[in-house]
């Protein structure tokens, strides 16, 4: 397994080319299973989540061909013998956005049995309500050793109440409705960017969606949908995460290609903390000037502050004269960075989702563990300001969702290498 050693100290100052989105490039691809044809994605973030994804694909008989663009071409005429409508545990035991070829595929072909999750790292993650949702448009749901197993012939639009805003339940059930017979409002949708992104390219498609982005979604079901091309937007945790490496470092970055607006919640936090954030017009920039303050934090649905900028932001907060407290109230176990934190001389009290830093401590560097894909860019960003080295171990965390990490903030003044395990 590699590690990443990071030798702390210096400045981040330059540009670092924001990468398309993971948590839009994996609705993407679930989607391309609706249409007919060859869809194309640019812009597609070389992780290993999205590999998975597309691995899942061919598994289930699409052609994908490429890396940072993508052609996806459905199993049809003479390869509709290729066509498979199930997703095995051991692929989506290492992925859990493989759940969202559950809508496309009941509703384009009736039928779909995909592996459950299970829980992960950061918490129980249940599908319940991507669940729910597809027994009101119609669909029998049955679990067994394992598998849930949705059949429908035809879904019928339905409305929804979803007992809590959840992202991909959301995308699952866009996607679902797209193809059924009949209006579906879904209600308490989620608000994300990348739920929006999931609507554009569905209405592309020659879906007919309205509301994405707000809390009431109207999906009028079509009976086809055709093959699009789309680029996919930037990601936005990818540039928080560098947002806050520029502002801890003292640097001065330009996160290309990022947008603003998809940011408001980290950029108002970012600002309070004293950081200059400004949108410009090949990004955001991003200046860390004297001392950081110390602020509050409470993770909620989007348009509130995303949990997946909690772990970054407790590392600034490290760094803040005096107490912050945050609060989690996403996942319930999304703190597994903070014993690790302390490892490199962080104070921070945990009690329930509450977690109580005290800034002001100067970091050493040390050998830390990643446990999952945001803690670990939480201790490479540690080690950016810690004394001396940290080695962060188990980085194939880190490689399900940033491109080239390492790469990225060398170009701007990082002394950080990878090394491969031997
Ligand atoms: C998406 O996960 C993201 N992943 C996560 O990003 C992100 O942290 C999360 O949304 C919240 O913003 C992708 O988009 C691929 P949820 P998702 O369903 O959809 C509960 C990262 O680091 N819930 O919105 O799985 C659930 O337990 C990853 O990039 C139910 O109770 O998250 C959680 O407490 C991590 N029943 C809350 O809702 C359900 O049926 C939010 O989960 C579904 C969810």
């Amino acid at each position: 397994m590699d590690k990443i050693v990071v030798e702390g100290g210096n400045r981040l100052v330059g540009k670092i080319p924001i990468s398309g989105a993971k948590n839009a490039a994996l609705p993407l691809l679930a989607a391309a299973l609706l249409p007919t044809g060859t869809s194309t994605y640019k812009n597609v973030p070389q992780l290993a989540d999205v590999r998975t994804m597309a691995k899942l694909l061919r598994m289930l008989g699409w052609e994908v061909e490429g890396t940072k663009t993508l052609a996806i071409t459905a199993p049809e005429g003479k390869n509709r013998k290729k066509l498979k409508l199930e997703a095995p545990y051991d692929l989506v035991k290492t992925m859990r956005a493989s759940v969202l070829v559950l809508g496309p595929l009941v509703a384009r072909y009736g039928r779909a049995r995909v592996s459950l999750p299970g829980g992960c790292a950061i918490g129980a993650r249940p599908i319940d309500q991507h669940l729910k949702g597809l027994q009101a448009m119609g669909a029998k749901v049955t679990l067994d050793h394992g598998y849930v197993e949705v059949e429908c012939k035809r879904l019928k639009g339905a409305t929804i109440m979803l007992d809590v805003p959840t992202v991909t339940g959301c995308e699952n059930l866009l996607m679902a409705a797209a193809l059924a017979k009949g209006r579906t409002v879904i209600e308490n949708a989620a608000r994300e960017p990348e739920v929006e992104e999931l609507a554009l390219v569905l209405n592309k498609m020659g879906a007919k969606i309205q509301g994405a982005g707000t809390a009431v979604i109207t999906i009028e079901g079509v009976d086809e949908l055709s093959p699009i091309e789309h680029s996919i937007i930037p990601d936005r945790i990818e540039a928080g995460t560098f947002a806050v490496a520029a502002a801890m470092t003292r640097g001065d970055v330009l996160l290309e290609g990022a947008r603003a607006e998809h940011l408001d919640a980290v950029i108002a936090k970012l600002r309070a903390a004293g950081v200059t954030v400004a949108a410009e017009a090949g990004g955001v920039r991003v200046r860390g000037g004297g001392d950081i303050n110390a602020v509050d934090i409470v993770t909620q649905p989007h348009p509130g502050f995303p949990t997946d900028m909690q772990a970054q932001f407790m590392v600034l907060a490290c760094t803040a004269r005096g107490q912050s407290v945050i609060k989690e109230m996403i996942f319930e176990n999304r703190y597994m960075h903070v014993p690790e934190l302390g490892r490199m001389g962080a104070d921070i009290q945990i009690s329930g989702r509450v977690a109580v830093v005290r800034g002001g401590s100067t970091l050493t560097g040390a050998s830390v563990m990643a446990t999952d894909l945001r803690a670990s860019a939480s201790l490479v960003i540690a080690g950016l300001v810690a004394t001396g080295k940290t080695e962060v171990l188990r980085v194939y965390h880190l490689d399900r969702g940033y491109e080239a990490i390492e790469k990225k903030l060398k170009a701007v003044g990082a002394k950080i290498k990878r090394v491969k395990e031997t």
